[in-house]
Protein backbone atom coordinates (compact mmCIF):
# COMPACT_ATOMS: atom_id res chain seq x y z
CA UNK A 1 0.00 0.00 0.00
CA UNK A 2 1.16 3.50 -0.94
CA UNK A 3 1.69 6.33 1.72
CA UNK A 4 -0.62 8.92 -0.19
CA UNK A 5 0.85 12.03 1.16
CA UNK A 6 -1.73 15.29 1.27
CA UNK A 7 0.80 17.49 2.21
CA UNK A 8 2.36 19.86 -0.49
CA UNK A 9 5.61 17.99 -2.11
CA UNK A 10 8.04 20.98 -3.99
CA UNK A 11 10.71 19.38 -6.19
CA UNK A 12 13.36 21.50 -7.76
CA UNK A 13 15.15 20.44 -11.38
CA UNK A 14 17.79 22.23 -13.76
CA UNK A 15 17.77 23.32 -16.89
CA UNK A 16 20.12 21.78 -19.06
CA UNK A 17 21.93 22.31 -22.41
CA UNK A 18 23.17 19.96 -25.00
CA UNK A 19 26.86 19.84 -26.19
CA UNK A 20 25.88 17.04 -28.17
CA UNK A 21 22.41 17.77 -29.73
CA UNK A 22 19.15 15.90 -29.68
CA UNK A 23 17.39 16.68 -32.71
CA UNK A 24 15.03 14.46 -34.78
CA UNK A 25 12.38 11.63 -33.50
CA UNK A 26 12.52 7.60 -34.44
CA UNK A 27 9.15 7.67 -32.50
CA UNK A 28 7.15 10.90 -32.54
CA UNK A 29 4.28 9.47 -30.44
CA UNK A 30 3.17 9.10 -26.87
CA UNK A 31 6.73 7.41 -26.27
CA UNK A 32 8.57 10.12 -27.51
CA UNK A 33 11.48 8.34 -28.74
CA UNK A 34 14.60 10.20 -29.82
CA UNK A 35 16.47 9.69 -33.35
CA UNK A 36 19.89 9.99 -31.84
CA UNK A 37 21.52 9.43 -28.50
CA UNK A 38 22.39 13.22 -26.65
CA UNK A 39 24.42 14.55 -23.81
CA UNK A 40 23.66 17.27 -21.69
CA UNK A 41 25.07 19.76 -18.87
CA UNK A 42 23.17 20.88 -15.81
CA UNK A 43 22.66 24.33 -15.50
CA UNK A 44 22.61 25.58 -11.58
CA UNK A 45 21.62 28.99 -12.05
CA UNK A 46 18.21 28.36 -14.05
CA UNK A 47 15.65 25.93 -12.54
CA UNK A 48 11.80 25.17 -12.50
CA UNK A 49 10.48 24.45 -8.40
CA UNK A 50 7.20 22.45 -8.79
CA UNK A 51 4.35 22.15 -5.94
CA UNK A 52 2.22 19.28 -5.81
CA UNK A 53 -1.16 18.84 -3.98
CA UNK A 54 -2.64 16.04 -3.76
CA UNK A 55 -6.78 16.58 -3.96
CA UNK A 56 -9.01 14.13 -4.33
CA UNK A 57 -12.06 16.78 -4.15
CA UNK A 58 -10.95 17.85 -7.03
CA UNK A 59 -12.93 16.60 -10.19
CA UNK A 60 -9.49 17.05 -12.43
CA UNK A 61 -6.09 18.45 -11.99
CA UNK A 62 -4.98 22.18 -12.02
CA UNK A 63 -1.76 23.64 -12.96
CA UNK A 64 -0.39 27.18 -12.46
CA UNK A 65 2.49 28.18 -14.23
CA UNK A 66 4.70 31.40 -12.86
CA UNK A 67 8.00 33.56 -13.83
CA UNK A 68 10.21 34.72 -11.50
CA UNK A 69 7.57 34.81 -8.77
CA UNK A 70 5.03 36.39 -11.24
CA UNK A 71 1.41 34.42 -12.73
CA UNK A 72 1.82 33.71 -16.48
CA UNK A 73 -1.32 33.63 -18.13
CA UNK A 74 -2.66 30.36 -19.08
CA UNK A 75 -1.43 29.01 -22.58
CA UNK A 76 -1.25 25.58 -24.54
CA UNK A 77 1.98 24.20 -21.89
CA UNK A 78 -1.00 24.42 -19.25
CA UNK A 79 -3.14 22.08 -21.55
CA UNK A 80 0.19 20.33 -22.60
CA UNK A 81 1.14 19.69 -18.97
CA UNK A 82 -2.24 18.87 -17.73
CA UNK A 83 -2.26 15.98 -20.34
CA UNK A 84 1.12 15.03 -18.64
CA UNK A 85 -0.66 14.84 -15.18
CA UNK A 86 -3.46 12.93 -16.56
CA UNK A 87 -1.16 10.41 -18.61
CA UNK A 88 1.00 9.60 -15.55
CA UNK A 89 -2.45 9.16 -13.14
CA UNK A 90 -3.98 7.06 -15.47
CA UNK A 91 -0.68 4.27 -16.13
CA UNK A 92 0.06 4.60 -12.86
CA UNK A 93 -3.46 3.65 -11.77
CA UNK A 94 -4.04 7.03 -9.59
CA UNK A 95 -7.72 7.99 -9.33
CA UNK A 96 -7.37 11.59 -7.52
CA UNK A 97 -6.65 14.32 -8.61
CA UNK A 98 -3.72 17.25 -7.99
CA UNK A 99 -3.16 20.66 -7.69
CA UNK A 100 0.29 22.09 -9.03
CA UNK A 101 2.24 25.10 -9.16
CA UNK A 102 5.85 26.05 -11.02
CA UNK A 103 8.32 28.40 -10.92
CA UNK A 104 10.74 28.58 -13.31
CA UNK A 105 13.30 31.65 -12.32
CA UNK A 106 14.25 32.16 -15.92
CA UNK A 107 12.40 32.90 -19.36
CA UNK A 108 10.31 30.25 -20.65
CA UNK A 109 9.76 28.42 -24.13
CA UNK A 110 12.76 30.96 -25.53
CA UNK A 111 15.32 27.94 -25.92
CA UNK A 112 16.43 27.90 -22.02
CA UNK A 113 15.22 24.32 -21.81
CA UNK A 114 12.10 25.77 -19.52
CA UNK A 115 10.29 22.14 -20.66
CA UNK A 116 13.48 20.45 -19.59
CA UNK A 117 13.32 21.48 -16.37
CA UNK A 118 9.55 21.75 -15.75
CA UNK A 119 8.72 18.08 -16.72
CA UNK A 120 11.49 16.70 -14.57
CA UNK A 121 10.51 18.92 -11.68
CA UNK A 122 7.05 17.71 -12.21
CA UNK A 123 8.19 14.18 -12.39
CA UNK A 124 10.23 14.45 -9.49
CA UNK A 125 7.49 15.93 -7.38
CA UNK A 126 4.52 13.75 -8.37
CA UNK A 127 6.17 10.59 -7.69
CA UNK A 128 7.57 11.95 -4.43
CA UNK A 129 3.83 13.16 -3.91
CA UNK A 130 2.74 9.65 -5.25
CA UNK A 131 5.26 7.81 -3.17
CA UNK A 132 5.80 5.89 -6.30
CA UNK A 133 9.29 4.58 -5.02
CA UNK A 134 10.58 5.15 -9.09
CA UNK A 135 14.50 4.96 -9.88
CA UNK A 136 15.41 7.82 -11.19
CA UNK A 137 15.80 5.84 -14.39
CA UNK A 138 12.67 5.47 -13.94
CA UNK A 139 11.70 9.01 -13.62
CA UNK A 140 13.70 9.93 -16.72
CA UNK A 141 11.82 7.62 -18.83
CA UNK A 142 8.38 9.43 -17.98
CA UNK A 143 9.98 12.87 -17.87
CA UNK A 144 10.74 11.96 -21.50
CA UNK A 145 7.42 11.79 -22.31
CA UNK A 146 6.87 15.01 -21.18
CA UNK A 147 9.84 16.57 -23.26
CA UNK A 148 12.64 14.89 -24.73
CA UNK A 149 15.35 16.87 -23.00
CA UNK A 150 13.89 16.63 -19.96
CA UNK A 151 14.78 13.10 -19.73
CA UNK A 152 18.39 14.56 -18.68
CA UNK A 153 17.09 17.01 -16.15
CA UNK A 154 16.60 14.42 -13.62
CA UNK A 155 20.23 14.28 -13.20
CA UNK A 156 22.89 16.56 -12.33
CA UNK A 157 26.29 16.94 -13.99
CA UNK A 158 27.06 15.46 -17.46
CA UNK A 159 24.19 13.45 -18.46
CA UNK A 160 24.06 10.73 -21.82
CA UNK A 161 20.70 10.10 -22.93
CA UNK A 162 20.76 7.07 -24.17
CA UNK A 163 18.48 6.99 -28.08
CA UNK A 164 17.89 3.46 -27.18
CA UNK A 165 16.63 0.35 -29.81
CA UNK A 166 13.19 -0.83 -28.04
CA UNK A 167 9.77 0.24 -29.01
CA UNK A 168 8.25 0.59 -25.45
CA UNK A 169 11.03 3.41 -24.70
CA UNK A 170 12.44 1.01 -21.85
CA UNK A 171 15.77 1.51 -22.98
CA UNK A 172 15.67 5.36 -23.37
CA UNK A 173 16.52 6.94 -20.37
CA UNK A 174 19.67 9.68 -19.54
CA UNK A 175 21.88 8.66 -16.77
CA UNK A 176 24.76 10.63 -15.08
CA UNK A 177 28.29 9.99 -16.79
CA UNK A 178 29.83 12.49 -14.53
CA UNK A 179 29.18 14.16 -11.46
CA UNK A 180 29.78 18.12 -11.90
CA UNK A 181 32.53 18.36 -9.85
CA UNK A 182 34.54 16.01 -12.14
CA UNK A 183 34.70 19.06 -13.92
CA UNK A 184 33.77 22.65 -12.57
CA UNK A 185 32.78 24.28 -15.69
CA UNK A 186 31.02 27.44 -16.08
CA UNK A 187 28.40 28.58 -18.16
CA UNK A 188 27.93 32.33 -18.72
CA UNK A 189 24.67 32.95 -20.67
CA UNK A 190 23.84 35.45 -23.21
CA UNK A 191 19.59 36.35 -23.53
CA UNK A 192 19.08 38.36 -26.44
CA UNK A 193 15.26 37.86 -26.32
CA UNK A 194 12.89 36.99 -23.96
CA UNK A 195 10.43 36.19 -26.65
CA UNK A 196 8.32 32.66 -27.13
CA UNK A 197 10.45 30.73 -29.75
CA UNK A 198 7.41 30.67 -32.85
CA UNK A 199 7.93 26.73 -33.94
CA UNK A 200 8.32 24.35 -31.17
CA UNK A 201 10.88 21.58 -31.06
CA UNK A 202 8.36 19.03 -31.78
CA UNK A 203 6.99 20.63 -35.01
CA UNK A 204 10.82 21.56 -35.93
CA UNK A 205 11.98 18.27 -35.53
CA UNK A 206 9.69 16.45 -37.97
CA UNK A 207 9.50 19.49 -40.70
CA UNK A 208 13.52 19.26 -40.55
CA UNK A 209 13.01 15.11 -40.98
CA UNK A 210 10.74 15.82 -44.05
CA UNK A 211 12.60 18.36 -45.78
CA UNK A 212 16.44 19.38 -45.23
CA UNK A 213 19.01 17.78 -46.97
CA UNK A 214 21.41 17.29 -44.01
CA UNK A 215 18.89 15.84 -41.75
CA UNK A 216 20.08 12.39 -42.26
CA UNK A 217 23.86 13.34 -42.15
CA UNK A 218 23.59 14.97 -39.02
CA UNK A 219 22.05 11.65 -37.35
CA UNK A 220 24.71 9.41 -38.77
CA UNK A 221 27.32 11.34 -37.47
CA UNK A 222 25.91 11.39 -33.76
CA UNK A 223 27.62 7.89 -32.55
CA UNK A 224 30.90 9.45 -33.01
CA UNK A 225 30.06 12.97 -31.93
CA UNK A 226 28.93 11.16 -28.55
CA UNK A 227 32.25 9.27 -28.43
CA UNK A 228 34.12 12.09 -28.69
CA UNK A 229 32.53 14.21 -26.40
CA UNK A 230 32.50 11.59 -23.72
CA UNK A 231 36.47 11.01 -24.38
CA UNK A 232 36.66 14.61 -24.13
CA UNK A 233 34.86 15.30 -20.94
CA UNK A 234 36.52 12.26 -18.97
CA UNK A 235 40.07 12.93 -19.24
CA UNK A 236 39.18 16.76 -18.94
CA UNK A 237 40.24 18.04 -22.48
CA UNK A 238 38.78 21.42 -23.05
CA UNK A 239 40.00 21.87 -26.70
CA UNK A 240 38.88 18.21 -27.83
CA UNK A 241 35.11 19.08 -25.97
CA UNK A 242 34.91 23.00 -27.56
CA UNK A 243 35.51 21.23 -30.88
CA UNK A 244 33.33 18.74 -31.06
CA UNK A 245 30.60 20.50 -29.09
CA UNK A 246 30.23 23.34 -31.56
CA UNK A 247 30.12 20.97 -34.22
CA UNK A 248 26.94 19.49 -33.31
CA UNK A 249 25.43 22.68 -32.54
CA UNK A 250 26.51 24.48 -35.91
CA UNK A 251 25.09 21.15 -37.48
CA UNK A 252 22.04 21.14 -36.04
CA UNK A 253 21.54 24.55 -37.15
CA UNK A 254 22.69 24.31 -39.76
CA UNK A 255 20.31 21.23 -40.78
CA UNK A 256 17.27 23.74 -39.13
CA UNK A 257 18.32 26.43 -41.68
CA UNK A 258 18.17 24.04 -44.50
CA UNK A 259 14.36 23.13 -43.61
CA UNK A 260 11.35 23.93 -45.50
CA UNK A 261 10.18 26.27 -44.60
CA UNK A 262 13.57 27.37 -42.70
CA UNK A 263 13.60 27.18 -39.22
CA UNK A 264 16.04 30.08 -37.93
CA UNK A 265 15.85 30.28 -34.10
CA UNK A 266 18.84 32.65 -34.06
CA UNK A 267 19.16 36.08 -33.90
CA UNK A 268 21.76 38.88 -35.25
CA UNK A 269 23.00 39.36 -31.62
CA UNK A 270 23.43 35.27 -31.49
CA UNK A 271 25.72 35.35 -34.54
CA UNK A 272 27.98 38.14 -33.02
CA UNK A 273 28.43 36.42 -29.50
CA UNK A 274 29.06 33.49 -31.32
CA UNK A 275 31.63 35.15 -33.50
CA UNK A 276 33.02 36.74 -29.95
CA UNK A 277 33.25 33.17 -28.58
CA UNK A 278 35.17 32.33 -31.48
CA UNK A 279 38.22 35.49 -31.25
CA UNK A 280 38.45 34.78 -27.52
CA UNK A 281 38.63 31.20 -28.05
CA UNK A 282 41.79 32.10 -30.91
CA UNK A 283 43.05 34.29 -28.31
CA UNK A 284 43.53 31.67 -25.81
CA UNK A 285 40.93 31.95 -23.42
CA UNK A 286 38.84 28.86 -22.89
CA UNK A 287 35.75 29.26 -24.09
CA UNK A 288 32.84 27.81 -26.61
CA UNK A 289 29.47 28.01 -27.50
CA UNK A 290 26.31 26.39 -27.73
CA UNK A 291 22.80 27.63 -28.76
CA UNK A 292 19.56 25.38 -28.57
CA UNK A 293 16.42 26.02 -30.60
CA UNK A 294 16.21 29.50 -29.15
CA UNK A 295 18.10 32.55 -30.14
CA UNK A 296 20.20 32.66 -26.67
CA UNK A 297 24.15 31.81 -26.82
CA UNK A 298 25.49 29.74 -23.80
CA UNK A 299 28.91 30.48 -23.62
CA UNK A 300 30.75 27.18 -21.59
CA UNK A 301 34.32 28.12 -20.25
CA UNK A 302 36.80 27.38 -17.65
CA UNK A 303 36.31 29.03 -14.36
CA UNK A 304 39.09 31.50 -14.66
CA UNK A 305 37.75 32.65 -17.98
CA UNK A 306 34.03 33.69 -16.73
CA UNK A 307 34.99 37.71 -16.12
CA UNK A 308 36.56 37.92 -19.47
CA UNK A 309 33.53 36.03 -21.38
CA UNK A 310 30.68 38.12 -19.13
CA UNK A 311 32.24 41.17 -20.10
CA UNK A 312 32.87 40.13 -23.86
CA UNK A 313 29.39 39.16 -24.52
CA UNK A 314 27.71 41.91 -22.16
CA UNK A 315 28.92 44.28 -24.84
CA UNK A 316 27.41 43.25 -27.93
CA UNK A 317 24.40 45.23 -28.86
CA UNK A 318 21.23 42.63 -28.45
CA UNK A 319 22.39 41.10 -25.61
CA UNK A 320 20.03 42.29 -23.41
CA UNK A 321 21.41 40.42 -20.04
CA UNK A 322 23.67 37.95 -18.96
CA UNK A 323 23.71 34.92 -16.17
CA UNK A 324 26.40 33.01 -14.83
CA UNK A 325 25.88 29.21 -13.98
CA UNK A 326 28.23 26.71 -12.66
CA UNK A 327 27.07 22.80 -13.37
CA UNK A 328 23.75 21.73 -11.52
CA UNK A 329 22.63 18.75 -9.33
CA UNK A 330 19.95 16.51 -10.30
CA UNK A 331 16.28 16.86 -9.45
CA UNK A 332 15.65 16.85 -5.66
CA UNK A 333 12.62 17.27 -3.78
CA UNK A 334 13.00 20.55 -1.18
CA UNK A 335 12.77 20.46 2.03
CA UNK A 336 9.51 20.74 4.13
CA UNK A 337 9.61 23.48 5.94
CA UNK A 338 9.89 25.19 1.91
CA UNK A 339 7.06 27.32 1.01
CA UNK A 340 5.65 27.37 -2.85
CA UNK A 341 4.28 30.57 -1.50
CA UNK A 342 7.43 32.24 -0.78
CA UNK A 343 8.71 32.55 -4.46
CA UNK A 344 5.63 34.22 -5.26
CA UNK A 345 5.34 37.73 -5.81
CA UNK A 346 3.37 38.65 -2.40
CA UNK A 347 1.30 41.36 -4.34
CA UNK A 348 -0.12 38.17 -6.50
CA UNK A 349 -0.22 35.74 -3.90
CA UNK A 350 -3.88 34.14 -3.71
O1 LIG B 1 13.29 18.45 -25.37
P1 LIG B 1 12.75 19.19 -26.52
O2 LIG B 1 11.66 18.47 -27.21
O3 LIG B 1 12.37 20.60 -26.13
O4 LIG B 1 13.94 19.34 -27.61
C1 LIG B 1 15.17 19.95 -27.31
C2 LIG B 1 15.97 20.17 -28.52
C3 LIG B 1 17.25 21.00 -28.34
O5 LIG B 1 17.17 21.81 -27.19
C4 LIG B 1 17.38 21.94 -29.54
C5 LIG B 1 18.48 20.12 -28.31
C6 LIG B 1 18.71 19.35 -27.04
O6 LIG B 1 19.37 18.30 -27.13
O7 LIG B 1 18.28 19.78 -25.96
Amino acid sequence: MREVTTKPRCARAHSNIALIKYWGKRDPGPLNLPAVSSLSISLDALHSTTELIVDDSLSCSEISFFEDGQPRPSSGANTRALAFVDMLRRENNIEGHCRIRSNNNFPTAAGLASSASGFASLVHAFSQAYALAWSSRDQSIWARRGSGSASRSIFGGFARWHRGVKVDGSDSFAEEILAAEHWPLNVVVATTTAAQKKVGSTEGMLRSEQTSPFYRAFIDAQDADMRLAEEAISSRDFSALAQVAEHSCMKMHGLMFASLPPLIYWRGATLDALLRIQELRRSGVPVFFTSDAGPQIKAVCEPGAVKEVEAALSEIPGVLSTTVSSLGPGAHLLPEEFSFSDLVDPAVSP
